[in-house]
C-alpha cells in the first residue's frame, strides 16, 4: 500500500475508523478486566535484546520452515471468527493476503466462508484449519474432513474454549452477529438451515473434551494435529503424549480466561519442556518484528497474529492483510540484521535478557 500505514498500530487506528462500535468491540475486546489482553502486548516488552555485531549481514532472509513446508516469514495468520464482519471479502481476502505475503493462514471453525472457497481464493497459499469440538462428534468430523478435502495441511484443536469468555464489551453492546452473516460449513454440518448465533454455537460445543479426545482426533486425522491454547509445560507434555505434532502457546488473545499468563511469559517453560521435540508456535500481542524475534529467541518456531491481520483486512481487504504481514516481515528482517543474524534460526536465548523492572513500557 503506497503511502499507507508504517506500523501495525496505524493499521489498528484505520480499522477502528472503518468498523462500527459492535464489531470493533467484538474484534478488539477481551475477557473480564482485559488484563491478559493488555499484558499479552506489554509482556514482549519485558525482554531486551543482546545484539551481536560485526557479522556479515548483507544477505538476510526471514524465510523459515513450519510443519514441513516453507514460509517467507515465521509469522502466520491466526484463526479469527466471522471475518466477513470485518470486510465483505472476509476469509477469502485474508487467505489471498497471507498467500501474497508468502505465509500460511489458519481458518477458524467459525468461518463465514467455506474451506474450498478459501483455498480457491489463494490456490498458491498454505492453509490450516482450526477445530472446535462439538458435542455431536459427527459435526466435528464433518468440519475436519471438509477442510482436509479442500487441501488444508494441519488441524489446530482449540483447547481454551468452550465455555466462551466473559466479554463484557459485547454484553454492554448487546452485540449480535449481523443477520446476513452465517457460518456455512458449521450450519451444513449441524444440518440446520438457519444461521447460528454466537451463543447457539458455543452451546453446541463439547464442554467435556479431554486429552483422550485429542488422541482420538490425532489418530483419525490424516494431517498433523496441534493443540492451541496451551499455557503450561505440563499441558505441553500431555499434548505430545496424546499424539499432537505440536502446540500453540495461546490464551486466545485475552478473550477467554482473564488474568491467565501472558504468552511471552508462558513460552520459555514450554520451550524448555518440548526441547525441540515438536512444533512450537505462539500467539498473543505480537505487534512488532521485534516481538517476533523475541518469540523465536525464546524457542518458538513461528508466531501467529490475530488482530494485526484483522486490522489489515478491515482497513484494505487482502491488500491490507498483505501489507501488515509485509511490515512485520521487514521489521523482523531489520531486527535480525541488527542482532547480527542472517536467518530466524540463528536467534537464541543468548540474544535476550530481562528488561530492568523500572524500564518496562506499556503500549
Ligand atoms: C475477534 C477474534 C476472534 C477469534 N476467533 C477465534 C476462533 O474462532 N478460534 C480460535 O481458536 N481462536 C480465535 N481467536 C484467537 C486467535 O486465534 C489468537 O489466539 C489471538 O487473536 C492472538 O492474539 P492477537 O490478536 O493479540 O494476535 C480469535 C481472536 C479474535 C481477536
Amino acid at each position: 500500500m503506497e503511502n499507507g500505514p508504517v506500523n501495525v498500530a496505524e493499521f489498528e487506528r484505520l480499522a477502528a475508523e472503518k468498523l462500527e462500535r459492535g464489531p470493533w468491540d467484538y474484534f478488539a475486546g477481551g475477557a473480564g478486566d482485559e488484563v491478559t489482553l493488555r499484558e499479552n502486548v506489554s509482556a514482549w516488552g519485558r525482554w531486551r535484546l543482546r545484539p551481536r555485531v560485526l557479522n556479515d549481514v548483507r544477505e538476510v532472509s526471514t524465510a523459515a520452515e513450519v510443519l514441513g513446508g516453507p514460509v517467507a516469514m515465521p509469522v502466520l495468520v491466526a484463526p479469527v471468527a466471522y471475518q466477513r464482519m470485518a470486510h465483505p471479502d472476509g476469509e477469502a481476502a485474508m487467505a489471498a493476503g497471507a498467500a501474497a505475503a508468502g505465509t500460511a493462514m489458519c481458518l477458524s471453525t467459525l468461518s463465514t466462508t467455506r474451506p474450498a472457497d478459501v483455498a480457491a481464493a489463494a490456490p498458491q497459499g498454505r492453509h490450516w484449519f482450526q477445530l472446535y469440538a462439538f458435542r455431536d462428534e459427527g459435526v466435528t468430523r464433518a468440519l475436519m474432513e471438509e477442510a482436509i478435502e479442500a487441501g488444508f495441511e494441519a488441524v489446530l484443536v482449540t483447547a481454551d474454549a468452550p465455555p466462551g469468555g466473559n466479554r463484557e464489551r459485547d454484553r454492554r453492546n448487546r452485540f449480535t452477529l449481523p443477520r446476513e452473516l452465517g457460518t456455512p460449513s458449521l450450519t451444513a454440518a449441524v444440518g440446520g438451515g438457519r444461521a447460528l448465533s454466537i451463543e447457539d454455537t458455543f452451546a453446541l460445543m463439547d464442554h467435556a473434551l479431554t486429552w483422550a479426545d485429542v488422541e482420538d482426533l490425532a489418530s483419525a486425522c490424516s494431517v498433523p494435529v496441534l493443540v492451541k491454547g496451551v499455557l503450561t509445560a505440563e499441558d505441553a507434555e500431555l499434548a505430545l503424549d496424546h499424539g499432537a505434532a505440536g502446540v500453540v502457546v495461546s490464551n486466545h488473545g485475552g478473550r477467554q480466561l482473564d488474568r491467565s499468563v501472558a504468552t511471552a511469559e508462558a513460552l520459555p517453560e514450554i520451550a524448555d519442556a518440548l526441547a525441540g521435540r515438536a512444533t512450537l508456535l505462539v500467539d498473543g500481542g505480537i505487534r512488532r518484528g521485534v516481538d517476533v524475534a523475541t518469540a523465536l529467541a525464546l524457542g518458538a518456531d513461528a508466531v501467529l497474529v490475530g488482530r494485526p491481520a484483522l486490522w489489515g483486512l478491515a482497513a484494505a481487504g487482502g491488500e491490507g492483510v498483505a501489507a501488515v504481514l509485509e511490515l512485520l516481515r521487514e521489521e523482523l528482517g531489520l531486527t535480525l540484521a541488527l542482532c547480527g543474524c542472517t536467518a530466524p534460526s540463528q536467534l537464541s536465548r543468548s540474544h535476550l535478557r530481562r528488561a530492568p523492572a523500572a524500564s518496562v513500557y506499556s503500549v
